[in-house]
């Protein structure tokens, strides 16, 4: 039988038709708009990712014997807040995870209510990009649009709606929601009643492998494959990407270098970093997962290479970086504010060190450097927390940089794996699908048998020794700039 894999991205909805012996048949990628209405504000249109994943999934299945299709499985940007009417009818446009409009939410949440709480009834605390203190925001600044709600989803279990007609969601994606008790893996009554939302308003919470509904008779009509295909709940695109990448089990680390960039540890038990600087969610596996996440990762390379230094050329100006470890440019990768570990909205963007020799290439450098340093601000937290890491997966579209992948292994000091399929939550979302189907065993022993490492990039001492120094720089460099960043909005 034959599974589609889906993963909703930022920039486009990848999709993947995969075999249960995981055999890849074909993969097609469609982008969708993404809309900054005001500095540090991020939004899409539900409808978009609707329009371009039905056209993917028409063209996924153009050349096979469509009567093989038996589950879909859904990857998906998580926290974004879509609103429906009781008509169905989208309210706004969606807020994504990495809008930083609710500073003051957010600074509600922590202070009036009080972290501890939170972490009390969520295990995590409260940050711009999460979906409760967005819900907030609606609330005070749009009251006719939030009288209106009737169904408040995530990105991909808006999909999931369109698809099936069942309004749910999956235990990895709700933990990113602040609504929800990941400990005890449902919906958390008091964030509930903090936020002026009825327990109805949320969808049914499944666990990611469990197939939640078939498609639509018209829908499955529309896209010309069967009505009995089955739909699984699907993940975050994290916890996808993870399922993808075998980061399943105790202690296996994952980094996707996507628009954002998350440091991914999978965990048995349920386990919460005391300050709160990493989230603590359910995996898509049954358990949990400790997670780090910078709200600009590729994408600040994407910046760089196309909207200032205007090319699409990657590999040829990742030619002309010089010697790594030595660099007297740093950046801050804070584009968009930054979530962990410094969870600040307010954080933007520097370049600092420059003088009259600097080249392009040294700054191109700073660029990848800086989003390798901002992820071991994260790996840091998960050390001291005494969690054992010294090897790790990669995927996402940074992933392909040998460059990148090369200064992530040595700036980090681990063994970094990139894995034979790349499609990180595509990949995770046909697994889950195939298990929801009941054609795999248990996620744990399906990732274990379809995920193979292709090639090990391992750290040198010389050059760790290098990183080391610079990375004590590095973290310097934004408390310095914290107290001015406030100043710029
Ligand atoms: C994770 C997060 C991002 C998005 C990107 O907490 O906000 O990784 O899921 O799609």
């Amino acid at each position: 039988m034959l599974y589609i894999g889906i993963d909703l991205g930022t920039s486009a909805v990848k999709l993947l038709l995969m075999d249960a012996e995981g055999k890849l048949y074909k993969i097609v990628s469609r982008e969708y708009p993404l809309c900054f209405p005001h500095p540090g504000w991020s939004e899409q249109n539900p409808e978009d990712w609707y329009k371009q994943t039905v056209d993917g999934i028409k063209e996924l299945v153009q050349d096979v014997d469509r009567k093989l299709i038996a589950g879909i499985g859904v990857g998906g940007q998580m926290h974004g807040l879509v609103l429906l009417d009781r008509d169905d009818h989208v309210i706004r446009p969606a807020i994504l995870w990495n809008d930083g409009r609710t500073g003051e939410e957010t600074d509600y949440l922590n202070t009036a209510v009080g972290k501890q709480k939170l972490s009390e009834y969520t295990a995590n605390v409260a940050f711009a990009g999460f979906t409760a203190p967005k819900l907030l925001w609606v609330r005070k600044n749009e009251p006719e649009n939030f009288a209106r709600i009737e169904k408040i989803m995530l990105p991909k279990d808006y999909l999931v709606y369109r698809l099936t007609g069942v309004f749910c969601t999956d235990m990895s994606d709700a933990s990113g929601t602040l609504f929800f008790d990941v400990k005890n893996r449902r919906w958390s009554q008091e964030m509930c009643s903090l936020c002026g939302i009825r327990l109805s308003q949320l969808g049914e919470c499944h666990e990611s492998y469990e197939a939640v509904g078939t498609l639509l008779p018209e829908t499955a009509r529309m896209l010309g494959i069967p009505a009995s295909v089955r739909v699984a709940a699907g993940a975050g695109d994290n916890a996808a990407a993870a399922v993808g990448t075998g980061t399943v089990g105790e202690n296996m680390c994952n980094i996707s270098l996507g628009t954002s960039g998350t440091i991914f540890v999978s965990s048995g038990q349920f386990k919460v970093d005391r300050n709160n600087a990493l989230h603590s969610f359910a995996h898509a596996d049954g358990k949990y997962h400790l997670m780090g996440c910078m709200l600009s990762a590729a994408s600040c390379n994407k910046w760089w290479m196309e909207n200032i230094l205007k090319t699409s050329d990657y590999a040829q100006e990742q030619k002309a970086v010089g010697k790594l470890g030595q660099n007297h440019v740093y950046f801050l990768p804070y584009l968009m504010g930054e979530r962990s570990p410094y969870n600040d909205p307010d954080a933007r963007g520097a370049f600092i060190g420059m003088s009259m020799d600097t080249t392009r290439g040294d700054m191109t450098q700073a660029v990848l450097e800086g989003v390798a340093f901002a992820l071991r601000d994260s790996l840091e937290v998960a050390r001291q927390l005494g969690i054992p890491i010294s090897r790790t997966r990669i995927c996402g579209g940074g992933a392909k940089s040998p460059l990148w992948k090369k200064m992530i292994a040595n700036v980090l000091n681990l063994s970094v794996e990139t894995i034979e399929s790349e499609e990180g939550p595509a990949l995770g979302g046909a697994i889950l699908a195939a298990v929801a189907c009941g054609e795999l065993g248990s996620v744990e022993e399906a990732a274990a048998e379809l995920v193979k490492v292709a090639e090990t990039i391992e750290p040198d001492a010389g050059l760790v020794e290098k990183y080391e120094e610079r990375y004590q720089v590095f973290r310097e460099i934004y408390p310095a700039c914290r107290p001015l960043f406030g100043r710029m909005k």
